[in-house]
C-alpha cells in the first residue's frame, strides 16, 4: 500500500474515492462540509431524503457528485458526535472501506483524519485509518481451490490533514499502521491455516523465512533432542501422544545494541485435542486457534523488524500439538519441568501452562528487560471477560499497567486481574511440587499463578488471549489480536511515537 497527506479540499482532489462522514442530526463532518458546498447542498438532501444515514456502519456511495473531483464519495455515519474516539473512527473507516472494497477503486482519500477523535491525535487518527482499512481488506482463501474471489485493487490511500505541519506525523501514523497489519495478517494466516498444514515446523519454517535476509534478525530452532538435554520434560510430556515433532522457536531481533530484551513468549499448539483428557467433540476444529499466541508473537516480530525499531527484542515459541494416543500423558502422571519443580499433570488439556513453563524457563538465560507472554490459555478466561478483553496478569503493577494502557491507545482492549499468592494455593499436590490445575473457582487466575512459579527474578506478564484471539461462528476466523497492543508497547518503548 502506499500513502500520501494532502491539504487541500476533499473536492478538489481526483481520486477514485473520497471517505467522509456524517454524524448524528445530520451534522455534517469536516471532508462532508466541503462536498456539500461544492456540490451545492446535495449531502445535505440525501441526508433529509433518508439515503445517507448517520448510523455508525452505515455508509452510502455516491458518484459523480457535481462540482466534486472524486469519482465516488463515501458517506459513513459517525454516530452521535460527542461519542466519537478512535474506535468510532476504526468502525467508520472500516464501513467506508467494506463498501470501496466492492467497487474498482485504486486510490482512494481518507477525510475522517480531519474529524476531532476523543482521546487521540494526528498521529493516531491516521494509524486507526490505515489499520481499519488493512484489516476490512485482509481475506483468507489460500485453501480454497478454484476462482479465489476478486481482491480489491485498492493501492494508494490518501489522509487528509488540516495543516502542511502534520504532515510528518501523519505519515508516521500510516508507516507504524501499516507494519501492524502486516504483523496482524501474518498472524491471522497463521491461524487460519488448517492445523494439518500449520504445524510446529510450519511455525519454525515461518519464523526462520522471516528472519531470512534480514540483517538484525536470527532465528533457532530446537528439535526434541535438544530440549530433553535442557530438562523441559514439562513441554515434551505435552507431545508425547502426536508424531508430529515438537519445536522451540527462538528469534532475536537486535536494533539496540546491549540493551536488554523485551521477550516476548507465544503459546503454540497448532491443535489441542485435549490429549487423553479429550476435549468434547463440538466445535473441536476451533481448536486449531490455539497457537494465536505463537501468531500474534511472531507477527509483533514481524512488525518491529519491518519498522526497524531501535530496540531488543526476542520471540520464544514452545509449539507442540496435543492430542490422545496409547503414547500420550496419562492423568495422574508427574514430569520434571526445566526449572527442577515436579509437575502433577491431573488433566492433560491443561496442556498450555506445561508448554510455556519450560519456554519461561528458558528465556531467564536473556535477562529480559521485561517477559510477557501470550496464550489463549483458559475458557474460564473466556467466561470471564467474553470477547472484547484480553486478560492480563503481572508480578509488577507497573508492567501490567503499561500493557493495559498500550492496549488502550491501540484500540485492542485488556483487562488487569488479580494475582494475589491466595490463588496459587489451588495447585497444591499430594505427590508433586504443584498440579497442573486449580480446581473449578478462578480457573484463568490459577492458570496465571501456575506460570508465576516459573518467572521468580524476571518482571513478567501473562497475557490470556482465548476470548479475542479469533471469532467463532459465521464469521469465524483469527483476528490478529493482540499485535496492535505488543506493537504500541513496543513503539512506546523503542521512543517512536510522537
Ligand atoms: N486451549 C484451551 C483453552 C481454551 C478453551 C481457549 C476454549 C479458548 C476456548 C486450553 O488448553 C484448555 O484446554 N484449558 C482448559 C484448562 C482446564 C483443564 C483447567 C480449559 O479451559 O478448559
Ligand atoms: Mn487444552
Ligand atoms: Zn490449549
Amino acid at each position: 500500500m502506499e500513502y500520501f497527506t494532502t491539504t487541500s479540499k476533499p473536492s478538489r482532489r481526483a481520486v477514485d474515492c473520497a471517505i467522509v462522514g456524517v454524524y448524528a442530526r445530520g451534522t455534517l463532518g469536516a471532508g462532508a462540509r466541503d462536498i456539500n458546498t461544492a456540490s451545492r447542498g446535495e449531502l445535505q438532501r440525501l441526508i433529509k431524503s433518508g439515503d445517507i444515514s448517520s448510523r455508525p456502519g452505515r455508509c452510502a456511495m455516491l458518484s459523480g457528485l457535481p462540482g466534486v473531483k472524486a469519482k465516488r464519495v463515501a458517506v459513513v455515519g459517525l454516530g452521535k458526535k460527542s461519542d466519537f474516539g478512535a474506535t468510532q473512527l476504526r468502525k467508520a473507516v472500516a464501513a467506508a472501506t467494506q463498501a470501496i472494497s466492492q467497487t474498482k477503486a485504486k486510490k482512494v482519500l481518507n477525510c475522517l483524519t480531519l474529524e476531532s477523535v476523543a482521546r487521540t491525535n494526528t498521529y493516531y487518527r491516521a494509524r486507526h485509518s490505515v489499520e481499519a482499512i488493512g484489516d476490512t481488506l485482509y481475506q483468507f482463501h489460500q485453501m480454497k481451490s478454484g476462482r479465489k474471489p476478486p481482491t480489491s485493487p485498492l493501492r494508494t490511500i490518501g489522509l487528509a490533514i488540516a495543516k502542511r505541519g502534520d504532515a510528518g506525523v501523519t505519515m508516521r501514523g500510516a508507516e507504524h499502521g501499516d507494519a501492524i497489519v502486516t504483523g496482524a495478517s501474518l498472524a491471522r494466516d497463521l491461524g487460519n491455516l488448517p492445523p494439518n498444514v500449520c504445524t510446529p515446523s510450519y511455525l519454525a519454517r515461518t519464523a526462520r523465512k522471516l528472519a531470512s535476509g534480514n540483517g538484525r534478525l536470527t532465528t533457532n530452532v530446537l528439535n526434541e533432542a535438544e530440549m530433553k538435554r535442557l530438562g523441559m520434560g514439562s513441554l515434551l510430556s505435552v507431545t508425547a501422544g502426536t508424531v508430529e515433532p515438537a519445536k522451540l522457536i527462538v528469534m532475536k531481533y537486535k536494533g539496540a545494541g546491549s540493551e536488554k530484551p523485551v521477550v516476548l513468549v507465544g503459546k503454540g499448539v497448532t491443535f489441542d485435542a485435549g490429549g487423553i483428557s479429550l476435549k468434547p467433540g463440538p466445535g473441536m476444529d476451533e481448536m486449531k486457534y490455539d497457537m494465536c499466541g505463537a501468531a500474534s508473537v511472531i507477527g509483533a516480530m514481524a512488525t518491529v523488524a519491518q519498522l526497524k525499531l531501535p530496540i531488543n527484542l526476542n520471540v520464544v515459541v514452545p509449539t507442540v500439538e496435543n492430542l490422545p494416543s496409547g503414547t500420550a500423558t496419562r492423568p495422574g502422571d508427574i514430569v520434571k519441568s526445566m526449572s527442577g519443580q515436579t509437575i502433577e499433570v491431573l488433566n492433560t488439556d491443561a496442556e498450555g501452562r506445561l508448554i510455556l513453563c519450560d519456554a519461561l524457563t528458558y528465556s531467564k538465560r536473556f535477562k529480559p528487560a521485561a517477559i510477557i507472554d501470550v496464550a489463549t490459555l483458559t475458557g474460564a478466561c473466556v467466561i470471564a471477560l467474553g470477547a472484547h478483553r484480553c486478560a492480563v496478569m503481572s508480578n509488577n503493577d507497573k508492567l501490567r499497567n503499561e500493557l493495559v494502557a498500550a492496549g488502550d491507545k491501540a484500540c485492542d482492549l485488556a483487562w488487569p486481574m488479580p494475582h494475589d499468592p491466595e490463588y496459587a494455593e489451588q495447585l497444591k499436590s499430594n505427590f508433586a511440587d504443584m498440579a497442573n490445575v486449580g480446581g473449578p473457582g478462578g480457573g484463568a487466575v490459577t492458570a496465571g499463578c501456575f506460570l508465576g512459579k516459573f518467572t521468580d527474578g524476571m518482571t513478567w506478564a501473562h497475557m490470556d488471549i482465548a476470548g479475542t484471539a479469533w471469532k467463532g461462528g459465521a464469521k469465524k476466523g483469527a483476528t490478529g489480536r493482540p499485535v496492535p497492543l505488543l506493537s504500541e508497547m513496543l513503539l512506546a518503548r523503542s521512543s517512536a511515537l510522537p
